[in-house]
């Protein structure tokens, strides 16, 4: 059974541990396992290199992982009510899979942390999905049979996973935003099995 790409761009360490807890989720499902992978930073300076591996954390998205995976999970910091531009950068660069169809049919999702509460979440989640209606994927939502969406006072949405990060950055997830977080990580692995 191929891997779920869980791809994802993390600066304080939120998005990073939403990531993990979707991992959790996608491994909940028989057969099923996780591939973490993240992005490099960009720079003002173009000529400024990122090191061949990250200092820590999951390591650099390669195209392989594109082609291998049978389902996706992308994850972005909300910056101004979007995507952080690391991921949007590697978005950009996917032209030649866009055009041979690598990721058609192949079930998708999307997760984001902000510092406020209404601070752009939904926004930054829809904007995520833009790309991967091009590339043809299948975008999943978390339902509200999920008792946890309905419960929740801090992230987790119908669009994808979610974090409150608050004004002191806290990297943490609630227990409601974490048992989402796995939940959309399950539901991709478990779309894509039946895809399968
Ligand atoms: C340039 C910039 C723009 C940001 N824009 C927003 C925003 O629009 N709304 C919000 O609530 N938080 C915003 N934030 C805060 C981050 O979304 C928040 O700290 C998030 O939890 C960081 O995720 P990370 O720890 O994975 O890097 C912004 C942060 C930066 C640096």
């Amino acid at each position: 059974m191929p891997d779920i790409l869980v791809l994802y761009y993390s600066r304080g360490g939120s998005v990073a541990r939403l990531a993990r807890q979707i991992a959790r989720g996608v491994g909940e499902v028989e057969g099923m396992q996780a591939r973490l992978r993240t992005v490099p930073p960009v720079a003002a300076v173009t000529q400024a290199a990122a090191p061949p591996v990250p200092e820590d954390g999951a390591p650099y998205v390669e195209r392989a992982d594109l082609a291998e995976c049978a389902g996706l999970l992308l994850g972005s910091p909300t910056r101004f009510g979007n995507m952080a531009a690391p991921l949007k950068h590697f978005l950009d660069g996917l032209g030649a899979e866009w055009a041979s169809g690598t990721l058609v049919g192949k079930p998708a999702a999307v997760f984001t942390s902000t510092a406020t509460q209404h601070g752009g979440q939904e926004s930054t989640l829809l904007s995520m999905m833009l790309p991967l209606l091009h590339h043809g994927c299948v975008i999943a939502g978390i339902p509200y049979t999920e008792p946890a969406l309905s419960a929740t006072r801090e992230g987790g949405t119908p669009y994808g996973a979610s974090h409150v990060a608050g004004g002191g950055d806290d990297p943490q997830p609630s227990d409601d935003e974490a048992v989402l977080a796995r939940a959309l990580g399950r539901r991709v692995a478990a779309l894509a099995a039946r895809l399968a």
